[in-house]
């Protein structure tokens, strides 16, 4: 990216995020200094009533958000609270719709930020609102940049995942045959997130650990978090390193690798020279499904029922009994590739 463009861009996103605070904050002392506040605020949030509660996610067109709603959809069903489905990209969307499910009458939101620096604006109206609070997959961000530990939270153990992608593809290539003279890998990054960026981080230390050279490890950083995000990061990268004949490819989650595989595919790369290992498991099914193997290997498949329908549980049970979830919740992944994707995924309930 153009220096002065991505400085303009990060300045820009930084002073809208600024702004959005100061009208969350004082959205926050309009509510709290109201004399007559509107009856949802009154008393305790133990709900005697219907619970109503809200799921936020900051990329409602990926598999993944949408596995997580339907988990959440299943809560909602068994458990008998309603659920408000929200998909919000940007930050004013999410501060728009948190008044919209205060005005609502819903009493929680399980929330994964479009941008984990509006941890406090989301905390402060959240707050105002009598809303109960779960950040899911990512970490608010505090104005002094740590993690907003405070927040109750349920998330993949990242460097763990991406320690095993590293440990698989060492595998995959002792198994081929590959050497590192003629190997090497490519890592979709996304640092800006710290979840994606102790993903990749792992995957790149497990390799070395397994005796694959740092110098050998490219790294593609995506400008948006998608296919074609990645497909470009991608490119970039070939076109840099346009003798090496065996790539080992990795990234923050499927599509980061899938527009990866795309890329290497783009440029006439044959696919038994390739081995890519996504994350989420739940994006890269249709590519395993297809009837020719492609250079995607397999993938990290994550716990979508874990982060959808227990966090909805856990804030269910928080405003019906009192009883808060614990402030950090982990979750594991488990490899899934065209031998067992079938098998795997039927017994997590992501498939019939
Ligand atoms: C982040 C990524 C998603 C998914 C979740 C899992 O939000 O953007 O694709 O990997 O983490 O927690």
């Amino acid at each position: 990216m153009n220096f002065p463009f991505a400085f303009a861009v990060r300045l820009r996103s930084h002073l809208a995020i600024a702004l959005l605070s100061l009208a969350a904050l004082v959205a926050g002392c309009n509510q709290s200094s109201d004399p007559s506040p509107p009856a949802r605020n009154a008393g305790p949030s133990t709900a005697s009533g219907p619970i109503r509660l809200g799921f936020l996610v900051k990329q409602p067109e990926e598999p993944w958000f949408q596995l997580e709603w339907r988990f959440a959809d299943q809560a909602a069903k068994e458990l008998g609270f309603t659920l408000v489905k929200i998909g919000a990209t940007d930050g004013e969307k999410v501060l728009a719709a948190i008044d919209n499910m205060a005005a609502g009458g819903a009493q929680g939101l399980v929330i994964c930020t479009p941008d984990t620096r509006l941890g406090p604006a989301i905390v402060a109206k959240a707050g105002a609102a009598n809303l109960k609070l779960i950040s899911v997959d990512d970490q608010f961000v505090g104005s002094d940049g740590q993690p907003m530990k405070q927040v109750h939270h349920l998330r993949i153990s990242a460097r763990k995942i991406g320690e095993s992608v590293g440990q698989t593809l060492t595998a995959e290539m002792k198994k081929r045959g590959w050497t590192p003279a003629t190997t090497a890998v490519a890592m979709v990054t996304f640092d800006e997130l710290a979840t994606a960026k102790e993903r990749t981080d792992g995957a790149a230390d497990a390799l070395v650990a397994g005796g694959f050279p740092r110098e050998r490890i490219f790294r593609a950083p995506e400008r948006t978090p998608d296919i074609p995000g990645a497909f470009e990061a991608m490119n970039t990268l070939l076109t840099q390193k346009s003798d090496v004949k065996h790539w080992l490819v990795c990234g923050v989650n499927d599509n980061a690798v899938l527009g990866g595989i795309r890329a290497l595919e783009g440029r006439g790369v044959p696919i038994e020279n390739a081995v890519g290992i996504g994350i989420n498991g739940t994006d890269c099914i249709v590519e395993l499904e297809k009837a020719r193997p492609t250079s995607f290997y397999g993938s990290m498949l994550l716990s979508a029922k874990a982060h959808g329908y227990q966090t909805s549980e856990m804030l269910y049970k928080w405003i019906k009994d009192g009883v808060a979830p614990p402030l950090d919740t982990r979750t594991v992944g488990v490899l899934i590739t065209r031998e067992n994707f079938r098998q795997v995924l039927k017994e997590q309930g992501v498939r019939e």
